[in-house]
């Protein structure tokens, strides 16, 4: 299977990944993880991306697009999920083009999630340094996925400037992705607002449903 999940800032992709990529046996890929793995050992890729990032705008398509293609190329054998990736126009076709010789993929997932529950859920978020993944601000200070035990902080760019900049890059940018991939018969769409586990078992029955 080759899915994408769309969403806004906060929608929950990264929340909803893991488990999704567990069930249905596909390598689960973050594009904005990819580029915060780069952050400690502070590379170059990380030094030309940092000022976008923090800044809450997108990394030009010419770094993006290589870092992921080229994910995929490494990691794909077994289909793919991809989180934050195609986020506008250029990017879809870039993937389009590179899966010519399959079918391309098989179905976009649009989290629909209204803007005021984005941005209570963006101030309270902090991520683990290690694996990525994210959580609610409570007394935890450290990931419990598995064996992983990393340290929680708080994104440069889930300050409150960085998070409206992010909110209106989806809106210019990001959203005409859902025509796109309409007009393709590609894109399934579930309400993000629910609880956790709720959005979960949407996720699960859509695509259950769509691969049938
Ligand atoms: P990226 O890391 O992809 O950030 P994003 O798209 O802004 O999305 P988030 O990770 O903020 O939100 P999410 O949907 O994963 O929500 P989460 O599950 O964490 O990208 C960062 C930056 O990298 C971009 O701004 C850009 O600069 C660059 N970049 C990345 N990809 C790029 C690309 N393709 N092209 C160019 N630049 C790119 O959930 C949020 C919070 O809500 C968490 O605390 C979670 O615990 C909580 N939560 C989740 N679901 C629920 C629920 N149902 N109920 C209650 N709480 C919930
Ligand atoms: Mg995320």
């Amino acid at each position: 299977m080759k899915l994408i999940l769309l969403g806004a800032p906060g929608a929950g992709k990264g929340t909803q990944a893991l488990s999704l990529s567990e069930k249905f046996d596909i390598p689960w890929m973050s594009s904005g993880d990819l580029f915060r793995s780069h952050r400690k050992e502070n590379t170059d890729l990380w030094k030309q991306s940092f000022g976008y990032i923090e800044k809450g705008l997108l990394v030009p398509d010419s770094i993006t697009i290589n870092m992921v293609l080229s994910w995929i190329d490494e990691n794909s054998n077994k289909g793919f999920l991809l989180d934050g990736f195609p986020r506008n126009i250029y990017q879809a076709e870039s993937l389009e083009t590179h899966l010519d010789n399959s079918s391309g993929i098989d179905k976009a997932i649009y989290i629909s999630v209204p803007d005021e529950i984005l941005i209570d859920r963006l101030s309270s978020r902090v991520v683990c340094k290690v694996c990525g993944i994210p959580y609610t601000k409570s007394d935890k200070n450290k990931c419990t996925v598995k064996a992983c035990t990393g340290e929680l902080y708080q994104r440069e760019d889930d300050k409150p400037e960085s998070i409206k900049k992010r909110l209106q890059v989806f809106m210019d940018e990001t959203k005409p992705l859902i025509e796109y991939y309409n007009f393709r018969d590609k894109l399934i769409q579930i309400d993000g607002s629910g609880t956790v586990e709720s959005v979960r078992e949407s996720l699960e029955s859509s695509i259950l449903i769509s691969n049938k």
